[in-house]
């Protein structure tokens, strides 16, 4: 099984730029080389900030160009989203019976539950009574399944002090939840812009690039991160017997490619 795993689009109406670049560009960007080198992929989960300031506009563009990709998708909210925005545009957006963008899926043997850690006008995210409640039914029914858990918002503190005053509020009730059911294979998220893996409390996690700009890796300073213009990427994330492998791809790298040569040892000069 292959998992795409995109994130943090920040998407703005055509025409205008962020950060010098077009994310809508980037994203289509990203769009072909999927097309081209993993359109076997069983699904891409994009992780959220799909909009950088949720304009209607933008939301339009993003189902424009989505229309593109070959691979099924699942499409989570981050912070920068607007969720009425969001669900105008995709009206079939499947959500939870209080209207949040949450869902699960069923996939070989693992339940894939897809989060919505969007807390309107706040940076950090939050999952209330309601969302909690909707997660335990959710984990409750993968009572015989491995989980795999998407959200926008990392559960775990990257000790990375510009995210983790931004990261997953109700952290430690997800904890109780995800330890009840005991059988977490793997927790992806975006909200880093940057590729980051670890353990969390005995879980396997792993953050991804946005599409458009990162966040520069300081892991000093407090406060707002500092936007830089490294290169892009995305993660391909492989299951087999169990395993997870989790390689991240920089898909606008033109960087020059060399055949490998073994080195040639001179058995005289030894
Ligand atoms: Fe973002």
């Amino acid at each position: 099984m292959k998992i795409l795993h995109v994130s943090d689009l920040h998407i703005v109406p055509p025409g205008q730029r962020l950060f010098s670049l077009d994310p809508l560009a980037q994203f289509q960007a990203c769009i072909a080389h999927i097309n081209t080198h993993h359109a076997d992929a069983d699904l891409c989960v994009l992780t959220g900030d799909l909009a950088h300031a949720g304009a209607p506009e933008a939301y339009a563009a993003l189902a424009d160009s989505l229309k593109s990709l070959t691979v099924p998708y699942q499409l989570l909210l981050g912070n920068h989203d607007d969720r009425a925005g969001f669900l105008a545009q995709f009206p079939d957006a499947p959500t939870d019976q209080h209207g949040f963008v949450q869902s699960w899926l069923d996939m070989h043997d693992l339940r894939l539950i897809f989060l919505d850690t969007l807390e309107t006008g706040e940076i950090h995210g939050r999952l209330c009574e309601r969302r909690l409640q909707w997660l335990a039914e959710a984990l409750d029914g993968a009572r015989n399944r491995d989980v795999l858990l998407f959200t926008h918002h990392p559960l775990p503190d990257l000790q990375y002090p510009s995210m983790d005053w931004i990261g997953l509020r109700d952290k430690m009730a997800v904890l109780q939840l995800l330890q009840r059911h005991g059988r977490v294979r793997h927790l992806f998220s975006g909200h880093v812009h940057r590729a980051a893996s670890g353990i969390w409390q005995g879980m396997p996690f792993s953050t991804v690039p946005g599409t458009n700009h990162q966040h520069e890796l300081d892991l000093a300073t407090p406060g707002y991160a500092t936007t830089r213009l490294e290169p892009p990427a995305y993660a391909i994330a492989l299951f087999r017997d169990g395993d997870v492998v989790t390689h991240f791809h920089a898909f606008t790298d033109a960087s020059a490619r060399f055949p490998y040569h073994p080195p040639v040892h001179d058995a005289a000069a030894a």
